[in-house]
């Protein structure tokens, strides 16, 4: 394994430390985030920090599996149109450009990294509670790092140190985000629409989109957050079995199916497959 990656310093100001809330720096040869107080972060080989409190431990998260499969399938560029509905809502708006963007459940880094590559003046935080997605965030792009966190538990990040909070397909925790969101900043939320992934449902045997998923969203970060607008982004994707076997195993699904029984399933659809992805794209800003 290579030098860790360097730390973006502006990134690195938006952390706190989660013993005692101070600010944290990174030491001269950024191997170590220390705070005033004297608590002190490791940086992991790979370069990402672990920042939970002193004997919390977060839900495991992605598993190695998933998050290669995960690598795959955003790095062949499926979603591609995601990444771009993503970026889309962060940098809307007239007012002054986001600086720090603090992408929640994070995964690999990859969407977060395509929004920074648009987002010249701006650096990224990816928190995960799993180690195998945070080791591929820390790399995923120059001006991002990489935390293992837990983003039900409180947030090893400033209050208001945050122009735009990111959540795709990741668990949010409303109270959390308005604290560290800027007065004037921003959440953005992916999730799925009712009909993604649809034609998988039924010949894979895979999870539903839950109908009720928008208004559970919405009550989840009400009152901390006012809904401000949302956009849906819909199109058909053409896959070979390959690429619905990395779709498959990076999701939750992963965690119903047996490889076997998914093997059976995938050997009996039609190339190219056709797959709709449907996301809503919601924003929202702090309440009061
Ligand atoms: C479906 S994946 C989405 C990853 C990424 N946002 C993307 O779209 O590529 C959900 C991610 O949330 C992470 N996650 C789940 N529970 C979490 C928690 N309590 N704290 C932090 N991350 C969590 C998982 O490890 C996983 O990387």
């Amino acid at each position: 394994m290579s030098a860790r990656p360097p730390l973006p310093g502006a990134a690195v100001a938006a952390l706190a430390c989660p013993v005692c809330g101070g600010p944290l720096a990174s030491a001269a040869d950024a191997a170590v985030l220390r705070c005033p107080a004297g608590h002190s972060f490791d940086r992991a080989r790979q370069g990402h920090v672990t920042l939970l409190p002193p004997g919390h431990r977060p839900p495991s998260g992605d598993s190695a599996e998933m998050v290669a499969d995960r690598m795959a399938f955003l790095a062949a560029g499926h979603y591609a149109g995601v990444s771009a509905a993503l970026a889309d809502a962060v940098l809307q708006g007239d007012g002054a450009p986001p600086e720090v963007l603090l992408d929640l459940g994070g995964g690999t880094g990859q969407h977060l990294a395509a929004v920074l590559a648009l987002a010249p003046g701006a650096v990224g935080v990816v928190l995960d509670s799993s180690p195998y997605a945070a080791r591929r965030a820390a790399r995923a792009h120059p001006r991002a790092m990489a935390v293992v966190a837990d983003t039900w538990a409180r947030l090893p990040v400033r209050d208001g140190a945050v122009d735009r909070a990111l959540v795709v397909f990741a668990p949010r925790n409303g109270a959390e985000i308005a604290r560290v969101l800027h007065p004037a900043g921003r959440l953005v939320v992916v999730t799925p629409a009712p009909d993604h992934l649809g034609e998988l449902v039924g010949p894979l045997g895979l999870l539903t989109v839950d109908p009720d998923k928008r208004a559970r969203l919405a009550a989840s970060l009400e009152p901390h957050l006012v809904p401000e607008s949302t956009t849906s982004r819909q199109e058909r994707l053409r896959l070979d079995r390959a690429a619905v076997a990395t779709l498959v195993g990076m999701g939750p699904h992963a965690r119903h199916l047996s490889r076997d029984d998914l093997a059976t399933r995938l050997g009996a659809l039609t190339e190219p497959v056709g797959v709709t992805v449907a996301v809503h794209v919601a924003t929202y800003r702090r309440a009061g």
